[in-house]
């Protein structure tokens, strides 16, 4: 991890942890995430992610926040006809706490860590994760690094970019194109989805994904 890395990971932590867990504790579990509104609202922002499993096997959440992905996406995913095992991984540790609190049936496969230093102790089928988890020059090196030490042969990377209003990305106009980073990561995209705003047309999530031989 670069001495950029640990900055920006610590912004990140001043800039979201007390309202993630201040929200999560007065009962707010879409603020617990990072979102807002109610169960619908975060459905039609985050229900795109499960285009990106076709088959059953194990998950990690990297950026789990208070767990909420991880607990919806198994239920839309299990829609589709595939069995997943969600595991997190979480930034903040008392954002992480609040997930094990939340999610009792999770707790013992929620760790504290970043992404680009925790060395998981298994490998997953699939790993989830954000771009602005790191600064934009660093994605492609957090894909690397996913790909190479989370993923089990044949395991993917599913790579997500959230548009205006979203995780750090509020003045965005438009969700960034997570296959450019994957590109630079040296992996060929394997598959592509996104969420549009109706009214706008502005594109708020697009989610990319990768096959690891
Ligand atoms: C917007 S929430 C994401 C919640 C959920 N996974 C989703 O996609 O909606 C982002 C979470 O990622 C965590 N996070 C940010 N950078 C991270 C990093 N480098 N490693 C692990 N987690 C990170 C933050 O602390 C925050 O709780």
């Amino acid at each position: 991890m670069t001495d950029e890395d640990k900055e920006y990971s610590a912004r990140i932590i001043g800039w979201l942890e007390q309202s993630y867990v201040a929200a999560d504790e007065r009962g707010d579990i879409f603020g617990g995430s990072g979102s807002s509104g109610d169960m619908a609202h975060w459905e039609t922002r985050r229900r795109v992610i499960a285009s990106a499993f076709d088959r059953d096997g194990t998950w990690l959440d990297v950026g789990c926040a208070n767990g909420l992905l991880m607990a919806t996406l198994q239920e839309w995913v299990a829609e589709r006809g595939c069995a997943i095992k969600p595991y997190g991984l979480e930034l903040s540790a008392r954002v992480a706490e609040r997930a094990r609190i939340r999610y009792p049936q999770f707790a013992d496969r929620i760790w504290t860590g970043n992404v680009m230093s925790f060395e998981p102790a298994i490998r997953f089928d699939f790993v989830t994760a954000i771009s602005d988890f790191v600064a934009p020059n660093r994605c492609a090196a957090m894909v690397q690094r996913i790909a190479g030490l989370y993923l089990k042969r044949g395991g993917r990377v599913i790579l997500s970019c959230y548009g205006p209003g979203g995780f750090i990305t509020a003045t965005k106009a438009s969700a960034d194109d997570p296959r450019r980073f994957i590109v630079e990561a040296g992996l060929r995209v394997a598959g592509y989805a996104e969420h549009r705003y109706k009214a706008s047309n502005l594109v708020k999530v697009r989610t990319a994904w990768a096959d690891i031989e």
